[in-house]
C-alpha cells in the first residue's frame, strides 16, 4: 500500500494511539481486496449500519468508548440505521420482555454514544438516509464509507456515488479517520457491469421480485439492465427512485449487488451506456415465466403453511412519503370494495421518523389511522430477529425480510388483497 505523508504520519501514531490502530485496521482490509492506496472520504454526513444496543456487542461499545474518550470523532455528522423497537408496533408481554431484557437492552447507553460520536440529529435512524426528508443524500462522485446494504447499493447506481458494500465498524472506521482503501466498486473498472439483463415482461415487473431474481443470478457482479426503460422512462422521478429503492434492496440481498446500471436512466449508463459493458458479458433473459420461477422457488418457512397472517410489515427499505400516500388510497380502496372499514391483519408500514413527519403533516395521516394500518419507524428485521417474531406467521413484500427472517413473501397486489379482504392473496 502506498500512503501519502499525511496518511503514513496517521499511521505513524502522530494523531495519536487509537487513530493509528484505525488506520491500520482499514489499510489491513484494504490489502485483503488488493488496494494499492487510501483515497478521502468526502460528503458531509456518513451513514452507520449498526444502530441497535444489542446486549452482546461489548467490544463495539469499547471501542466507541476509545474514539470519544481520544477525541477521534468522525469529521463527517452521520445518520444511522433504524432502531429496533417501537411501542407502536404489536408485540406481547413475553416479546417485549425478550426485546427489554435479553435482546436491545443497551439501546438508550447505545444511542448516548452515536450521539458523542456525530450522530446528525437525535431521529437520523433510517436505511433511507438518502431521502430529501432526512438529509443525507452524496453527490455523484463522491466516496462514502457506509455499510447498510440496501444504501449502499442506491448510493452507487442511482446516485452516482462510490461506495464498497463494507462490514459495521469498517463504516465508522472509514468516517474517523477520513480515508477508504481503494477498490472494488471505488475504481471505474469496479463499476463495469459482467451481466447484461434482458428485460422482456409484458408488464412492469414487481421492483422487489425483479430485483430478487437478478441478486440471485449475477451475486456481487455488477449487472447492466437493459429494456427496463420501458417500464419505468428515462427520468429518475419520485416514483422511479422508490421503485430502483426497493428492486436494489432485493439485489443486494438476495444477491450481494452493490452497484447495477439501468440503461437510459441511472446516472452511468446515461453517460457511458453500453461501454460500461466488459468483454465476456454474460447474458440473462427475464420474461414473466422466469419472474414466475423465482417467485414459486421461494421456501415457505413457517411451520403451518397455511396459518392466518398475525402481522404484515411494508416499508423495509423504509417508505418514502409518495410511497406512504400511494398506500393510503390503495388500502382505502381495497377495504372500499370489501366493505370493511379496518384492515383484517394489524398491518405496520415503517418510514424514516422524517418521512413519517411530513407525512403527519398531510391529510394522508388521518386518513390511513382509520384504516387501522399502523406507521412506525422500526427496522422490520430487528423485530423478527426476536425468537417468538420468528415464530409467528408475518407477511412482506420486502424480499430483504423474507430473505433475512420467516416472513413470507407476497406482491404488493396480494398484500393488499390479504390485509383489505383477508384472502390469501394468490
Ligand atoms: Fe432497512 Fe431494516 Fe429493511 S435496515 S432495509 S428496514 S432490514
Amino acid at each position: 500500500m502506498i500512503l501519502t505523508k499525511e496518511q503514513q504520519a496517521i499511521l505513524d501514531g502522530e494523531k495519536g494511539e487509537t487513530l493509528a490502530k484505525v488506520m491500520k485496521t482499514l489499510i489491513k482490509y484494504g490489502e485483503v481486496f488488493g488496494a494499492e492506496k487510501m483515497v478521502p472520504v468526502t460528503g458531509k454526513h456518513n451513514h452507520l449500519v449498526t444502530s441497535f444496543g444489542l446486549k452482546a456487542l461489548g467490544p463495539v461499545y469499547d471501542l466507541m468508548d476509545q474514539l470519544i474518550a481520544s477525541g477521534d470523532v468522525s469529521k463527517q455528522t452521520f445518520s444511522v440505521d433504524p432502531r429496533p423497537l417501537d411501542k407502536k408496533v404489536p408485540a406481547n408481554f413475553l416479546q417485549n420482555f425478550i426485546f427489554k431484557n435479553f435482546m436491545y437492552s443497551r439501546q438508550d447507553f447505545y444511542e448516548t454514544q452515536l450521539g458523542k460520536l456525530g450522530l446528525m440529529e437525535k431521529d437520523a435512524f433510517t436505511c433511507t438516509c438518502y431521502m430529501d426528508e432526512v438529509g443525507n443524500k452524496p453527490n455523484k462522485g463522491d466516496v462514502l464509507s457506509w455499510a447498510e446494504s440496501s444504501a449502499v447499493v442506491y448510493a452507487n447506481s442511482v446516485l452516482g456515488a462510490r461506495c464498497n458494500r463494507n462490514s459495521g465498524i469498517m463504516d465508522i472506521m472509514g468516517s474517523v479517520v477520513g480515508y477508504v482503501p481503494y477498490f472494488g466498486l471505488l475504481t471505474d473498472e469496479g463499476r463495469r457491469a459482467t451481466w447484461l439483463i434482458d428485460i422482456r415482461t409484458t408488464k412492469k415487473p414487481e421492483a422487489q421480485l425483479l430485483g430478487s431474481a437478478i441478486g440471485m443470478k449475477v451475486m456481487e457482479e455488477v449487472p447492466y439492465v437493459v429494456g427496463l426503460d420501458k417500464w419505468l422512462g428515462t427520468e429518475l422521478t419520485d416514483s422511479v427512485c422508490t421503485y430502483l429503492k426497493d428492486f436494489g434492496a432485493a439485489t443486494a440481498s438476495n444477491g450481494a449487488v452493490g452497484l447495477y446500471h439501468i440503461d437510459k436512466l441511472t446516472p452511468e449508463a446515461k453517460e457511458m451506456g453500453m461501454n460500461l459493458l466488459t468483454e465476456n458479458v454474460k447474458t440473462y433473459v427475464i420474461d414473466d415465466a422466469e419472474l414466475e420461477r423465482v417467485y414459486k422457488e421461494y421456501p415457505i418457512i413457517w411451520k403451518d403453511p397455511a396459518a392466518k397472517p398475525k402481522l404484515c410489515f411494508m416499508g423495509c427499505p423504509h417508505m418514502s412519503l409518495q410511497q406512504l400516500k400511494d398506500w393510503t388510497d390503495k388500502v382505502e380502496a381495497g377495504l372500499k370494495s370489501s366493505g370493511k372499514k379496518k384492515v383484517v391483519i394489524p398491518t405496520v408500514f415503517t418510514a424514516s421518523p422524517a418521512v413519517l413527519k411530513e407525512f403527519e403533516k398531510t391529510e394522508y395521516a388521518q386518513r390511513l389511522k382509520a384504516t387501522g394500518v399502523i406507521t412506525s419507524y422500526i427496522c422490520p428485521l430487528m423485530y423478527m430477529n426476536n425468537p417468538l417474531s420468528g415464530k409467528m406467521p408475518v407477511i412482506t413484500s420486502s424480499n430483504k425480510l423474507r430473505t433475512y427472517t420467516t416472513a413470507r413473501y407476497y406482491t404488493d397486489d396480494e398484500i393488499l388483497e390479504q390485509i383489505t379482504k383477508g384472502g390469501n392473496g394468490k
